[in-house]
Protein backbone atom coordinates (compact mmCIF):
# COMPACT_ATOMS: atom_id res chain seq x y z
CA UNK A 1 0.00 0.00 0.00
CA UNK A 2 1.02 3.41 -0.66
CA UNK A 3 2.78 5.54 2.45
CA UNK A 4 -0.46 7.99 3.08
CA UNK A 5 0.38 11.83 3.98
CA UNK A 6 -1.95 15.16 4.20
CA UNK A 7 -2.62 18.17 5.02
CA UNK A 8 -5.37 19.60 7.11
CA UNK A 9 -6.51 22.93 7.70
CA UNK A 10 -9.80 25.62 7.42
CA UNK A 11 -9.82 26.22 4.68
CA UNK A 12 -7.26 23.86 2.52
CA UNK A 13 -8.13 24.03 -0.54
CA UNK A 14 -5.25 26.77 -1.42
CA UNK A 15 -2.74 24.84 0.03
CA UNK A 16 0.37 24.00 -1.83
CA UNK A 17 1.75 21.54 0.57
CA UNK A 18 0.33 18.74 -2.26
CA UNK A 19 1.72 19.80 -5.12
CA UNK A 20 5.10 20.63 -3.13
CA UNK A 21 5.21 17.25 -1.37
CA UNK A 22 4.28 15.51 -4.98
CA UNK A 23 7.42 17.00 -6.32
CA UNK A 24 9.53 15.98 -3.72
CA UNK A 25 8.19 12.49 -3.82
CA UNK A 26 9.06 12.63 -7.59
CA UNK A 27 12.47 13.98 -7.33
CA UNK A 28 13.03 11.50 -4.45
CA UNK A 29 11.68 8.08 -5.95
CA UNK A 30 9.57 8.24 -2.65
CA UNK A 31 6.06 6.00 -3.13
CA UNK A 32 3.97 8.10 -1.46
CA UNK A 33 0.04 10.26 -1.90
CA UNK A 34 -0.30 13.13 -0.35
CA UNK A 35 -3.68 14.65 0.39
CA UNK A 36 -5.79 17.85 1.86
CA UNK A 37 -7.62 17.31 4.78
CA UNK A 38 -10.96 19.85 5.69
CA UNK A 39 -10.89 20.07 9.18
CA UNK A 40 -13.52 21.37 11.69
CA UNK A 41 -12.12 22.74 14.86
CA UNK A 42 -14.94 20.48 17.11
CA UNK A 43 -13.63 17.19 15.30
CA UNK A 44 -9.94 18.13 15.06
CA UNK A 45 -8.95 15.13 17.33
CA UNK A 46 -11.12 12.94 16.07
CA UNK A 47 -10.15 13.59 12.08
CA UNK A 48 -6.43 12.88 13.11
CA UNK A 49 -7.23 9.63 14.81
CA UNK A 50 -9.27 8.59 11.59
CA UNK A 51 -6.12 9.49 9.57
CA UNK A 52 -3.58 7.76 11.67
CA UNK A 53 -5.81 4.62 12.48
CA UNK A 54 -6.49 4.27 8.73
CA UNK A 55 -3.36 3.62 8.05
CA UNK A 56 -1.97 7.50 7.26
CA UNK A 57 2.03 8.04 7.80
CA UNK A 58 1.87 11.80 8.63
CA UNK A 59 0.48 14.78 8.76
CA UNK A 60 1.09 18.55 7.84
CA UNK A 61 -1.15 20.98 9.89
CA UNK A 62 -2.27 24.43 9.66
CA UNK A 63 -4.18 27.17 10.63
CA UNK A 64 -6.23 27.15 12.42
CA UNK A 65 -4.99 24.11 14.11
CA UNK A 66 -1.33 23.96 14.78
CA UNK A 67 -1.77 25.04 18.95
CA UNK A 68 -4.49 22.16 18.99
CA UNK A 69 -2.39 20.02 17.44
CA UNK A 70 0.23 20.82 20.29
CA UNK A 71 -1.93 19.76 22.99
CA UNK A 72 -2.89 16.37 21.27
CA UNK A 73 0.92 15.82 20.45
CA UNK A 74 2.02 13.08 23.46
CA UNK A 75 5.60 13.74 22.42
CA UNK A 76 7.02 17.40 21.03
CA UNK A 77 10.58 18.07 19.48
CA UNK A 78 12.23 21.41 21.13
CA UNK A 79 11.00 23.17 18.22
CA UNK A 80 7.45 22.59 18.91
CA UNK A 81 7.58 22.81 22.65
CA UNK A 82 8.89 26.36 22.47
CA UNK A 83 7.20 27.31 19.36
CA UNK A 84 3.72 26.43 21.46
CA UNK A 85 2.63 24.63 17.99
CA UNK A 86 2.58 22.00 15.67
CA UNK A 87 2.91 21.86 11.95
CA UNK A 88 4.00 17.85 11.62
CA UNK A 89 2.55 15.02 13.15
CA UNK A 90 3.84 11.94 12.96
CA UNK A 91 3.42 8.34 14.75
CA UNK A 92 5.72 6.98 16.96
CA UNK A 93 7.08 3.74 17.47
CA UNK A 94 4.45 2.98 20.43
CA UNK A 95 1.68 4.32 18.05
CA UNK A 96 1.85 7.75 19.85
CA UNK A 97 1.38 10.87 18.17
CA UNK A 98 4.47 12.72 17.25
CA UNK A 99 4.65 17.01 17.01
CA UNK A 100 7.03 18.93 15.13
CA UNK A 101 7.63 22.23 14.31
CA UNK A 102 9.01 22.84 11.27
CA UNK A 103 8.92 26.86 10.40
CA UNK A 104 11.69 28.28 12.13
CA UNK A 105 13.89 25.67 10.11
CA UNK A 106 11.87 26.75 7.30
CA UNK A 107 12.36 30.22 7.40
CA UNK A 108 16.40 30.14 8.40
CA UNK A 109 17.07 27.87 5.61
CA UNK A 110 15.61 30.46 3.01
CA UNK A 111 17.47 33.21 4.58
CA UNK A 112 20.65 31.81 4.73
CA UNK A 113 21.07 28.92 2.75
CA UNK A 114 19.48 30.10 -0.54
CA UNK A 115 19.26 33.80 0.12
CA UNK A 116 22.77 34.39 1.25
CA UNK A 117 21.90 36.52 4.87
CA UNK A 118 24.24 35.93 7.39
CA UNK A 119 21.81 36.38 10.80
CA UNK A 120 25.14 36.48 13.15
CA UNK A 121 26.01 40.00 14.30
CA UNK A 122 22.95 42.08 13.00
CA UNK A 123 20.37 43.91 14.40
CA UNK A 124 16.87 42.22 13.70
CA UNK A 125 13.23 42.88 14.19
CA UNK A 126 10.60 40.19 14.18
CA UNK A 127 7.19 41.98 13.93
CA UNK A 128 4.24 40.14 15.46
CA UNK A 129 3.86 38.49 19.04
CA UNK A 130 1.54 35.20 17.69
CA UNK A 131 1.84 31.76 17.16
CA UNK A 132 4.07 32.51 13.43
CA UNK A 133 6.23 34.84 15.57
CA UNK A 134 6.43 31.81 18.56
CA UNK A 135 7.31 29.29 15.46
CA UNK A 136 10.60 31.10 14.51
CA UNK A 137 11.96 33.04 17.29
CA UNK A 138 13.97 30.52 18.76
CA UNK A 139 15.91 29.66 15.48
CA UNK A 140 16.37 33.37 15.08
CA UNK A 141 18.11 33.68 18.56
CA UNK A 142 20.51 30.75 17.79
CA UNK A 143 20.76 32.22 14.88
CA UNK A 144 23.52 34.89 16.80
CA UNK A 145 21.76 38.61 15.91
CA UNK A 146 23.52 41.26 17.77
CA UNK A 147 20.28 42.18 18.44
CA UNK A 148 16.57 40.62 18.37
CA UNK A 149 13.53 42.90 18.91
CA UNK A 150 10.33 41.70 18.93
CA UNK A 151 7.83 44.17 18.22
CA UNK A 152 4.28 43.93 18.48
CA UNK A 153 1.12 46.42 18.37
CA UNK A 154 -0.03 45.42 21.42
CA UNK A 155 3.42 45.95 23.82
CA UNK A 156 2.30 43.15 26.23
CA UNK A 157 2.04 40.31 24.02
CA UNK A 158 5.63 41.17 22.79
CA UNK A 159 7.22 41.29 26.38
CA UNK A 160 5.51 38.37 27.26
CA UNK A 161 6.81 36.48 24.38
CA UNK A 162 10.69 37.34 25.26
CA UNK A 163 9.68 36.23 28.66
CA UNK A 164 10.72 32.82 27.61
CA UNK A 165 13.93 33.87 26.47
CA UNK A 166 15.28 36.76 28.52
CA UNK A 167 18.37 35.03 29.52
CA UNK A 168 19.67 35.76 26.18
CA UNK A 169 20.86 39.53 26.12
CA UNK A 170 20.09 40.92 22.62
CA UNK A 171 16.42 39.68 22.89
CA UNK A 172 13.66 42.27 23.67
CA UNK A 173 10.20 43.12 23.54
CA UNK A 174 8.74 46.09 22.30
CA UNK A 175 5.80 47.84 21.25
CA UNK A 176 5.75 49.08 17.74
CA UNK A 177 4.84 52.61 18.82
CA UNK A 178 7.91 52.57 20.84
CA UNK A 179 10.49 51.55 17.43
CA UNK A 180 11.29 55.26 17.03
CA UNK A 181 15.38 55.60 16.73
CA UNK A 182 15.66 52.40 15.97
CA UNK A 183 17.90 50.55 12.86
CA UNK A 184 17.58 46.99 11.87
CA UNK A 185 19.38 45.66 9.25
CA UNK A 186 16.30 42.79 8.64
CA UNK A 187 13.22 42.92 9.24
CA UNK A 188 10.58 40.24 9.23
CA UNK A 189 7.06 40.29 8.79
CA UNK A 190 5.30 37.06 10.99
CA UNK A 191 2.04 39.57 11.65
CA UNK A 192 -1.37 38.60 9.43
CA UNK A 193 -1.61 42.40 8.88
CA UNK A 194 -1.07 41.39 5.27
CA UNK A 195 -4.14 39.00 5.31
CA UNK A 196 -5.95 42.36 5.10
CA UNK A 197 -3.37 44.01 2.63
CA UNK A 198 -2.44 46.18 5.80
CA UNK A 199 1.20 46.71 6.89
CA UNK A 200 2.57 47.41 10.76
CA UNK A 201 2.93 50.98 11.10
CA UNK A 202 6.81 51.57 11.41
CA UNK A 203 9.16 54.44 11.52
CA UNK A 204 10.00 55.18 8.29
CA UNK A 205 13.68 55.00 8.97
CA UNK A 206 13.80 51.91 10.42
CA UNK A 207 15.80 50.01 8.10
CA UNK A 208 19.55 50.50 8.34
CA UNK A 209 21.54 50.26 4.39
CA UNK A 210 21.48 47.56 2.61
CA UNK A 211 18.70 46.28 5.26
CA UNK A 212 16.40 43.15 4.17
CA UNK A 213 12.82 42.53 4.19
CA UNK A 214 10.97 39.41 5.01
CA UNK A 215 7.39 38.39 4.78
CA UNK A 216 6.26 35.36 5.99
CA UNK A 217 3.25 35.53 4.17
CA UNK A 218 3.20 34.89 0.33
CA UNK A 219 0.89 35.25 -2.74
CA UNK A 220 0.47 35.38 -6.38
CA UNK A 221 1.18 39.51 -6.17
CA UNK A 222 3.45 41.03 -3.96
CA UNK A 223 2.76 40.77 -0.34
CA UNK A 224 2.06 44.54 1.40
CA UNK A 225 5.24 44.35 3.25
CA UNK A 226 7.28 43.66 0.39
CA UNK A 227 6.10 46.43 -1.80
CA UNK A 228 6.61 48.46 2.10
CA UNK A 229 10.29 47.13 2.09
CA UNK A 230 11.03 48.01 -1.42
CA UNK A 231 9.38 51.50 -0.84
CA UNK A 232 11.46 52.27 2.00
CA UNK A 233 15.01 50.42 0.47
CA UNK A 234 15.37 47.39 1.55
CA UNK A 235 17.93 46.25 -0.82
CA UNK A 236 15.89 42.66 -0.67
CA UNK A 237 12.29 42.09 -0.21
CA UNK A 238 11.94 38.45 0.00
CA UNK A 239 8.44 36.94 1.00
CA UNK A 240 7.56 33.56 2.42
CA UNK A 241 7.53 31.63 -1.07
CA UNK A 242 10.81 30.01 0.12
CA UNK A 243 10.03 29.42 3.73
CA UNK A 244 7.02 27.60 2.49
CA UNK A 245 8.66 25.23 0.43
CA UNK A 246 11.64 24.62 3.10
CA UNK A 247 9.49 23.96 6.05
CA UNK A 248 8.00 21.09 3.88
CA UNK A 249 10.88 20.27 3.10
CA UNK A 250 11.59 19.03 7.01
CA UNK A 251 8.67 17.88 7.24
CA UNK A 252 9.28 15.32 4.08
CA UNK A 253 12.87 14.84 5.66
CA UNK A 254 11.07 14.00 9.41
CA UNK A 255 9.08 11.34 7.72
CA UNK A 256 11.51 9.78 4.82
CA UNK A 257 14.41 9.89 6.24
CA UNK A 258 15.38 11.42 2.65
CA UNK A 259 15.55 15.55 1.91
CA UNK A 260 14.87 16.77 -1.06
CA UNK A 261 16.04 19.07 -3.78
CA UNK A 262 13.94 22.53 -2.35
CA UNK A 263 15.15 24.62 -5.52
CA UNK A 264 13.83 23.46 -8.39
CA UNK A 265 10.43 23.07 -6.39
CA UNK A 266 10.52 26.87 -5.14
CA UNK A 267 11.61 27.82 -8.93
CA UNK A 268 8.26 25.80 -10.07
CA UNK A 269 6.23 27.49 -7.50
CA UNK A 270 7.45 31.06 -8.55
CA UNK A 271 6.94 30.75 -12.48
CA UNK A 272 3.28 29.63 -11.24
CA UNK A 273 2.91 32.49 -9.66
CA UNK A 274 4.16 34.29 -12.97
CA UNK A 275 2.14 32.56 -15.34
CA UNK A 276 -0.98 33.40 -13.08
CA UNK A 277 0.05 37.18 -12.98
CA UNK A 278 0.19 37.16 -16.85
CA UNK A 279 -2.73 35.65 -16.75
CA UNK A 280 -2.50 32.57 -18.46
CA UNK A 281 -4.41 30.61 -15.93
CA UNK A 282 -1.80 28.33 -15.27
P1 LIG B 1 -0.61 33.98 13.72
O1 LIG B 1 -0.85 32.61 14.24
O2 LIG B 1 -0.69 34.12 12.21
O3 LIG B 1 0.62 34.61 14.28
P2 LIG B 1 -2.22 35.43 15.60
O4 LIG B 1 -1.74 34.55 16.68
O5 LIG B 1 -3.66 35.81 15.52
O6 LIG B 1 -1.89 34.83 14.17
O7 LIG B 1 -1.32 36.76 15.63
C1 LIG B 1 -1.49 37.79 14.70
C2 LIG B 1 -0.38 38.80 14.89
O8 LIG B 1 -0.48 39.81 13.88
C3 LIG B 1 -0.44 39.53 16.22
O9 LIG B 1 0.87 39.79 16.63
C4 LIG B 1 -1.21 40.81 15.86
O10 LIG B 1 -0.96 41.90 16.72
P3 LIG B 1 -1.82 42.08 18.09
O11 LIG B 1 -1.26 41.07 19.05
O12 LIG B 1 -1.59 43.48 18.50
O13 LIG B 1 -3.25 41.78 17.71
C5 LIG B 1 -0.59 41.09 14.51
N1 LIG B 1 -1.42 41.96 13.65
C6 LIG B 1 -2.56 41.63 13.02
N2 LIG B 1 -3.01 42.68 12.28
C7 LIG B 1 -2.13 43.69 12.47
C8 LIG B 1 -2.04 45.03 11.97
N3 LIG B 1 -2.95 45.56 11.12
N4 LIG B 1 -0.97 45.78 12.35
C9 LIG B 1 -0.03 45.27 13.20
N5 LIG B 1 -0.09 44.00 13.70
C10 LIG B 1 -1.11 43.23 13.34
Amino acid sequence: MTDRYAVIGNPIEQSKSPLIHSEFARQTGQHMEYGRLLGKLEDFLAEVRRFFASGGCGMNVTVPFKEEAWKISSERSPQAESAGAVNTLSLGRGGELRGDNTDGVGLLRDLTENNGFALVGKRVLLLGAGGAARGVLRLLVEGGPAELVVANRTAAKAESLVASGKDYGPLRGSGLDALAGGRFDLIINATSAGLAGEVPSLPDDCLAPHAWTYDMLYGDAPTAFCRWGAAHGADRALDGLGMLVEQAAESFFLWRGVRPNTGPVIALLRRGRKARAEGDGA
